[in-house]
């Protein structure tokens, strides 16, 4: 593995008593695990019995000190010049999203259950979230509009910092070229973001048998599973799939015609089929994170379940899981609709935005 590489380099440092490295070689290395055998309650949600495996490529393997490094640099505005943090756009009281447009007019995405995606954004351009702060970090980025010079010199500055990358990958972080420190930062901010696990939402203790649910909230969820009423469970999951979401991309008939970002995963794969797609938002937390939809265009769950009920927009583009697009809607009653929503606020999880582990 590795991790062992490093550490044989590390001996071998100490053993030349190479005064260069003495700085550094000081450092203890606590022992590090990997996931599967690190096991706090929210990195294996044993509460979320049909949960999958969660995607986790061998070269980043969650380690106690990775996490520890990530969770400082999300809330620490040293990436950027422009005094922001990761959590100035992603914040913990909407569920790590934030109710305005984003610098690309994209909505801000929320940061729940990440580590079990395939891809990326709205539109799925990234498969890796290893690899998603990288274009955080690159010259330019309007989102934190970073610069490695600076990094670099508050890195320098930072004997914190260069512990804290020191344990948990082994290297000097201000030693390495700038295409390797990104790299290493945004390993950890990965790390950080697959412990953001949210398992304890009303729904989630009543499939446990804690809470019993009202009976608006219960019709709720059957207007939900029923392909003759909402007809959701398609593309944003049941009670076997604790992620609400397929995590696949879906044209849900918001549009017509498609200019600039509403083009959706065709500016991706620059396939006319994903025309208007956008990978399937998860409903866990939905009711923190209005605005909806990925230009935030409705303001309240109400308008988008009105959108559902009679106000679909055709094309050739309109997945065939919209089964009422010739109907322009589920049309489901207002009492319904009522109901639609006090189920989906069963989805809220409130210990999740309140968990000192995230924090
Ligand atoms: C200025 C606001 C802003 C800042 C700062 C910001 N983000 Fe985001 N983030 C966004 C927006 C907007 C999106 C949606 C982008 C898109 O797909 O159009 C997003 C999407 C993401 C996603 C994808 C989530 C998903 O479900 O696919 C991840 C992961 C993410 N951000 C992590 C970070 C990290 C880590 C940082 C700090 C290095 C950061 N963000 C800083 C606004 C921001
Ligand atoms: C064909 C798949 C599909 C079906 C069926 C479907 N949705 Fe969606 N839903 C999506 C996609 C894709 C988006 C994101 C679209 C976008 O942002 O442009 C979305 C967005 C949403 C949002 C906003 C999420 C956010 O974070 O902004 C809510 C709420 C929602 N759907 C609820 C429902 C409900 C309730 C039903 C049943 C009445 C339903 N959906 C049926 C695919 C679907």
């Amino acid at each position: 593995m590795l991790r062992n590489v490093y550490l044989f380099y590390f001996f071998v440092a100490l053993l030349l008593g190479c005064t260069k490295d003495e700085e550094l070689a000081v450092i203890p290395i606590s022992k590090s695990v990997d996931y599967g055998t690190y096991n706090p309650t929210y990195i294996i949600p044993e509460e979320l019995p049909s949960i999958p495996p969660m995607n986790n490529p061998n070269f980043n393997l969650l380690t106690e000190e990775g996490i520890v490094l990530g969770k400082k640099l999300y809330y620490d505005n040293i990436l950027s010049t422009n005094g922001k943090s990761c959590s100035s756009c992603h914040i913990p009281q909407y569920s790590y999203s934030l109710p305005i447009m984003g610098p690309i007019n994209t909505a801000i995405m929320p940061h729940v259950n990440l580590g079990w995606y395939k891809a990326y954004g709205w539109s799925g351009g990234e498969e890796l979230l290893d690899h998603v702060a990288l274009a955080d970090l690159a010259e330019g980025n309007p989102f934190l509009n970073a610069n490695s010079d600076s990094i670099l010199n508050r890195f320098s500055r930072s004997f914190e910092y260069q512990q804290l990358f020191w344990k948990a990958f082994g290297v000097k972080i201000i030693d390495l070229p700038v295409a390797e420190r990104n790299k290493y930062i945004s390993y950890s901010l990965a790390q950080f973001l697959r412990t953001l696990v949210s398992k304890d939402a009303k729904f989630d203790r009543y499939l446990r048998g804690e809470v019993a649910l009202t009976s608006s909230e219960i019709n709720g969820f059957a207007i939900f599973m029923d392909d003759e009423k909402g007809d959701c469970f398609h593309c944003h999951g049941n009670a076997a799939n604790p992620l609400w979401t397929d995590g696949e991309f879906h044209n849900n008939a918001l549009d017509s015609i498609f200019v600039s970002v509403n083009q959706g995963r065709f500016l991706v794969t620059g396939n006319l089929f994903d025309l208007g797609k956008f990978r399937t938002p998860t409903l866990r937390n939905i009711e923190l994170t209005a605005p909806y939809m990925h230009d935030n265009r409705f303001a309240t769950l109400e308008e988008v379940i009105d959108f559902y009920s009679e106000d679909l927009r055709n094309s050739p583009y309109v997945d065939p899981l919209m089964q009422k697009i010739g109907q322009g809607g589920v049309h489901i009653t207002p009492s319904e609709k009522v109901d639609l929503i006090a189920f989906l606020k069963t989805l809220t999880d409130t210990s999740f935005i309140s968990n000192p582990d995230f924090q």
